[in-house]
C-alpha cells in the first residue's frame, strides 16, 4: 500500500492484516518521481517481483477557473496524472521484460465532459484515461494487461465536500468490491455503476452545442 500519510497507512494495515496477508506500506507522494521509483525498489525487494500494481491515488479539488487556479492544476496533474505516469514509466518496461503484468489505473467518468468547476479535474482524468488506452494498446503485444477503472459518485473523503448533487453514490466498501472483482474478471476497463455509465454514453455523443445548453441549465457536476 502506498500514500503519504503513514499513520493512516498503519491503521490500514492493522485492519487488514492476517495470516494470509503480507501487507507492507510505503509512505510516497506518488507526484515525485524519484520517490515512486524508491517506493519500486523497496516493493521488488520485499516481495522479490511485483505482478499486479493498482494506481488509485487522487486528488479531487474543486477549480473555479475564473479564479487563479494554478497551484489546483499543478498538484492535481501532478497526482492524478504523473501519479500513473512515473509509475508507467518504471513499471512498463520492467513488465516488458518478464512478459506479464498487470497495470491497473483508476480514471473516471468525470472524464467524458468538461464539467462546470471541476475542469482541472476533468482534463486530468480525461489525460489518464487516453494515457491508459494508449498503454493497453502497446502493452498487449508483451502479454501485459492494462486496465482502466472508471467509478461514478463514491462516498469518501473526496465527494464529502460536495455541494452538488452525486446521482447514484455508492459507498466505499461496495465500490471496492466491485473493482475487486472486475481486477480478478480481468477486464480491460470497466466502469460503474451502469446509470452512470449510461449517462456518460449519452454525453459523450451529443454534440457539443447541446452539452454547452445542458451544462448551461445544470451548473456544477462533476467528480
Ligand atoms: N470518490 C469518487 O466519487 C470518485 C469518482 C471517480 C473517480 N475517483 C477516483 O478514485 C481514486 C480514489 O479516490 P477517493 O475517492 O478514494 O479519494 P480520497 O478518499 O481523497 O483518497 C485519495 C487517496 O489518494 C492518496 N493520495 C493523494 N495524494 C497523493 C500523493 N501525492 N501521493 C500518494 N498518494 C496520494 C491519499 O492518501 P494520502 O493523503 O495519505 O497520500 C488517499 O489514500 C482517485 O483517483 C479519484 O480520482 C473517485
Amino acid at each position: 500500500m502506498v500514500a503519504r500519510n503513514t499513520e493512516r497507512l498503519a491503521t490500514l494495515k492493522k485492519e487488514i492484516n492476517s495470516s494470509e496477508n503480507n501487507i507492507h506500506y510505503i509512505s510516497c507522494d506518488v507526484s515525485d518521481y524519484n520517490q515512486c521509483k524508491a517506493t519500486f525498489d523497496i516493493a521488488k525487494e520485499e516481495f522479490g517481483t511485483i505482478d499486479l500494481a493498482i494506481l488509485n491515488a487522487g486528488l479531487g479539488l474543486n477549480s473555479q477557473l475564473s479564479i487563479p487556479h494554478i497551484d489546483t492544476a499543478h498538484n492535481t496533474i501532478g497526482v492524478n496524472y504523473f501519479g500513473i505516469v512515473n509509475f508507467g514509466h518504471i513499471l512498463f518496461p520492467y513488465f516488458k521484460k518478464m512478459g506479464k503484468g498487470e497495470f491497473v489505473g483508476v480514471s473516471s467518468m468525470a472524464d467524458v465532459r468538461g464539467f462546470e468547476g471541476s475542469g482541472i479535474y476533468c482534463s486530468s482524468k480525461a489525460a489518464v484515461s487516453v494515457y491508459l488506452e494508449s498503454a493497453r494498446t502497446e502493452m498487449r503485444h508483451y502479454g501485459v494487461r492494462v486496465m482502466t477503472i472508471k467509478p461514478g459518485f463514491v462516498d469518501t473523503n473526496m465527494t464529502k465536500k460536495n455541494k452538488h448533487p452525486m446521482p447514484f453514490i455508492m459507498n466505499a466498501p461496495k465500490a471496492a468490491a466491485l473493482m475487486y472483482k472486475a481486477i480478478n474478471g480481468k477486464k480491460n476497463s470497466y466502469s460503474f455503476p451502469w446509470q452512470t455509465r449510461l449517462g456518460s454514453y449519452l454525453l459523450s455523443v451529443i454534440p457539443d452545442s447541446f452539452y454547452d445548453y445542458l451544462a448551461t441549465k445544470r451548473g456544477q457536476v462533476g467528480q
